[in-house]
């Protein structure tokens, strides 16, 4: 940055580079700057900009250039600005003057969207088979799990029971919408930006379809004014992570929760959980409160960008710059976050008996009377609803769940009772309540194989 010495003093100036200056973090899109540039100097030469000789000598200068950084040996360096500055001024230094040609019929700011479009777009793909993996996980956990009962909660209550597979299911249906956001998100954003210029194109004679296609866009983007400050494609990114680690954050308050000893439904592996520096007998689920807590950072990235995007003038501003640490610092944490939910899951030990043993607190099966009484015995269901109160008064008087009460007990809950036959008590029956659950989408096991079967068959589909 140009500054006036007799105001700054030497101190200023270099904290004025360093605010102004966006290399320390834009340094990672190296490799994409680089093939944008090499794409934009072949096109340069099939338009006649450039002749084959100055294309050879700056493409052949920007291959140098590449594994220099990739060698640990190009010397970063805070004056440059930006990774685009920094690649120009090596450039030059390289094969000198020729390397002023590169520039012709673009600017950063087309520059920098090029990059961070291709950037986004590779993520994306990594996140999708980040998520692709844990759905298979999960798949494998349900098909081993498809009998073992547990309670379904509304409000954290005991409500009615469900199997552990169609638990894990839901999770699956989440990390499906959340795989097919990125990708629809990739969809969506996939158009080059590259030769928009500064704001509003350009006179030289240029071909951004042909720049577009080297670049594995699908075409240009259509308006040059709109592409030079467009940030949409991170913005989705951001709400795509945040969506995504929500999930994450939902399933891991769950573990949390059903490692404790008051549910005891999951053991979490040793290596996930660490112990208390005081309580020797303890072992805390660190690594899901983790994942739970950072959520919180994520959403901070998200509501950072909206609002560094929030009333920006047409066209680019230097607000723009800001785009780039927050989803650096998401993905990174979503990409880990994703690595270790599946690793931490592959190993997390299903205890069954207590799943199934805490199905018997709470009379999980009243509903199922109820509606017995409505099907078979023709009655209004406010009507059934009332008596079956009644029924689970009784037991709670025996001391005794729903599901365990005998026909003699049945009939002399209540006066409308004391005729019902048998069968009624099948109906109480805790895996006949899960079974009969049979609805489309609902939590009887032939359901849940058929959910199940849908997702494997997804899962072919995308491979
Ligand atoms: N480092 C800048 C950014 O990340 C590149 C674009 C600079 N353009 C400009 N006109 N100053 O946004």
């Amino acid at each position: 940055m140009k500054k006036n010495d007799q105001i700054l003093s030497n101190e200023n100036a270099k904290l004025l580079d360093e605010f102004n200056a966006s290399i320390m973090f834009d340094k990672q899109l190296y490799a994409q700057d680089i093939r944008a540039s090499i794409a934009h100097c072949q096109m340069l030469f099939k338009q006649n900009i450039i002749n084959k000789d100055e294309q050879q000598l700056i493409e052949g200068g920007l291959l140098d250039i590449k594994q220099q950084i990739i060698d640990g040996k190009f010397v970063w360096n805070i004056q440059d600005e930006d990774i685009h500055m920094a690649i120009e001024s090596a450039l030059y230094k390289l094969i000198g003057d020729t390397a002023g040609k590169l520039h012709t019929a673009r600017s950063r700011n087309d520059q920098v969207a090029t990059d961070f479009a291709m950037y986004i777009r590779d993520k994306n793909y990594q996140i999708q088979n980040r998520l692709k993996n844990i759905i298979t996980t999960f798949a494998n956990i349900a098909s081993k799990h498809t009998t073992t009962m547990m309670p379904g909660m509304t409000h954290l209550q005991h409500a009615q029971p469900i199997n552990f597979a169609y638990h894990i299911l839901a999770y699956v249906q989440m990390f499906k919408r959340d795989y097919e956001r990125f990708a629809s998100s990739t969809h969506r954003n996939n158009l080059c930006p590259l030769g928009c210029a500064a704001l509003a194109g350009t006179s030289h004679n240029i071909d951004r379809d042909f720049t577009a296609k080297l670049l594995e866009f699908d075409a240009p983007t259509y308006s040059a004014l709109d592409t030079s400050s467009n940030r949409d494609m991170v913005l989705e990114m951001l709400f795509n992570i945040s969506l995504t680690s929500m999930h994450i954050s939902r399933l891991s308050e769950e573990l949390i929760l059903w490692s404790s000893s008051e549910f005891g439904f999951v053991k979490i592996s040793d290596e996930y959980a660490t112990a208390s520096s005081i309580m020797p007998q303890k072992k805390n689920p660190d690594v899901p409160e983790l994942l739970r807590g950072k959520t919180g950072r994520i959403y901070g990235n998200l509501m950072a960008m909206l609002t560094t995007m929030k009333a920006l003038p047409l066209a680019y501003n230097k607000d723009t710059q800001e785009d780039k640490e927050g989803v650096f610092d998401s993905i990174k944490t979503i990409l880990i976050s994703l690595d270790i939910l599946n690793d931490m899951m592959k190993h997390i030990y299903i205890n069954k008996e207590n799943m199934e043993k805490a199905c018997e607190v709470g009379h999980l099966s009243a509903t199922d009377l109820a509606d017995y009484l409505v099907q078979k015995c023709q009655m209004p269901f406010r009507q059934a609803y009332h008596i079956t109160k009644d029924v689970v008064s009784y037991a709670n008087k025996l001391n005794k769940d729903i599901s365990a009460i005998t026909i003699d007990e049945l009939r002399a809950s209540n006066k409308h009772l004391s005729n019902i036959s048998e069968d009624a008590l099948s109906c109480l029956s805790l895996r006949n309540s899960m079974n009969s659950r049979n609805s489309y989408g609902g939590t009887s096991e032939k359901q849940t194989i058929r959910q199940l079967q849908e997702i494997e068959k997804w899962l072919k589909s995308i491979k």
